[in-house]
């Protein structure tokens, strides 16, 4: 269908299912084991409803919809959280992802097994290397090749290295596996706070945790000094029943809220609309990831990742301006009522 005829996030995944091939489309798509966790990062949204406040003065929200990141500056508050094997969507691979990005300047995490090699998704940047990208890793443990990848991914001039932890043993993913697509029986990965130290000091970027489930772990990250956490159940991804972001952040919020202060906290899974954002921003999370949304924008290239972007950007302002939010910046807990409504 043309790109001007999709009106939401969702209409892509639809997208996806009518113009992939069945197993290309299914791993995008799976979730782990029973795939309750993919089911809840979707539907723990409409649990918590909105608090709208009227007659504000709403005259500068617009304004601040664009945000920082590591103190980089962005257009919005959410980004493209690192999807492996774009070209299953489209024959160019990452490359509509990363000048999507561009054009809409919004924050890109390549995969490190992304179908494109990484040299070429940074050599893709349309201005000259000026677009910020954060590079995901996976680690094998081996010292050598971890300190080779690190120097390659600072030369190619990441701003920081998100290590995926959410990952040590395979996700359990049936709906993949009957149709022979996914990586199973891969050896289990050592991971330690430990480890994560004699990384850090083999890189000058900042390496941030992705795939932080409890306030323990998030704690636990603040002490050992990390600047960022990244929270996520991959997309309901790999250990099926494990929370999703919103349901970790609530987590924090209610037990350590100082934790948003101290260090930033990004988040993913399940967003799909403007008020999923919104409900993330209002617990003190700084930016909110997308992964298949805009995996399946990619079958349009560029364009169809800058219009998923734009399209996400106006609800994110209309919806602000609806729950009768001045600033985004200043968004907080107020606006939504925590306490869980199971039933509509
Ligand atoms: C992922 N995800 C992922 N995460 C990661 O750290 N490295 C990776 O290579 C991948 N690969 C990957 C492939 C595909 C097809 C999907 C759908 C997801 C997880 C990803 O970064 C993110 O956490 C989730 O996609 C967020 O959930 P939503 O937005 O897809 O619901």
């Amino acid at each position: 269908p043309p790109l001007d005829s999709l009106v939401g996030l969702p209409d892509f995944q639809w997208v996806g299912r009518q113009h992939m091939n069945t197993s290309a489309y299914t791993y995008y798509r799976n979730g782990a084991a029973g795939e309750w966790s993919y089911r809840n990062n979707l539907e723990v949204f409409a649990r918590y409803r909105l608090r709208p406040r009227v007659l504000r003065d709403i005259t500068n929200l617009e304004a601040t919809i664009p945000t920082t990141i590591l103190g980089y500056n962005f257009s919005a508050p959410f980004f493209i959280s690192p999807c492996a094997r774009g070209g299953y969507a489209n024959p160019d691979g990452e490359l509509g992802l990363v000048k999507g990005a561009a054009e809409s300047n919004i924050l890109y995490m390549p995969s490190l097994y992304s179908s494109k090699s990484i040299e070429e998704i940074y050599a893709a940047r349309p201005n000259n290397s000026e677009q910020v990208l954060f590079q995901q890793v996976y680690l094998d443990g081996d010292m050598n090749d971890t300190q080779n990848l690190f120097r390659q991914i600072e030369t190619l001039g990441a701003k920081a290295i998100v290590m995926t932890v959410d990952s040590p043993g395979d996700g359990i993913r049936h709906r993949a596996a009957r149709y022979s697509v996914g990586s199973a029986n891969s050896e289990l990965s050592l991971l330690t706070w430990d480890l994560y130290h004699q990384l850090s000091n083999m890189t000058s970027l900042p390496i941030i945790p992705k795939g932080i489930q409890t306030v323990e772990d998030a704690r636990e990250a603040v002490t050992q000094g990390v600047k960022a956490i990244f929270l996520s159940n991959h997309g309901g991804r790999q250990v099926d029943t494990s929370p999703s972001s919103l349901e970790v952040a609530l987590e924090i919020y209610n037990e350590d809220p100082e934790i948003f202060k101290q260090i930033e906290v990004y988040a993913d899974g399940g967003v799909r609309y403007g008020t999923d954002v919104l409900k993330l921003l209002a617990l003190g999370v700084k930016a909110v990831g997308l992964g298949r949304p805009f995996m399946y924008a990619n079958i349009y290239g560029a364009e169809g990742v800058a219009r998923a972007a734009e399209m996400l950007k106006y609800e994110v302002l209309n919806d602000a301006a609806n729950l009768g939010v001045p600033d985004l910046k200043k968004i907080g807990p107020q606006y939504v009522n925590w306490k869980s409504a199971d039933v509509w």
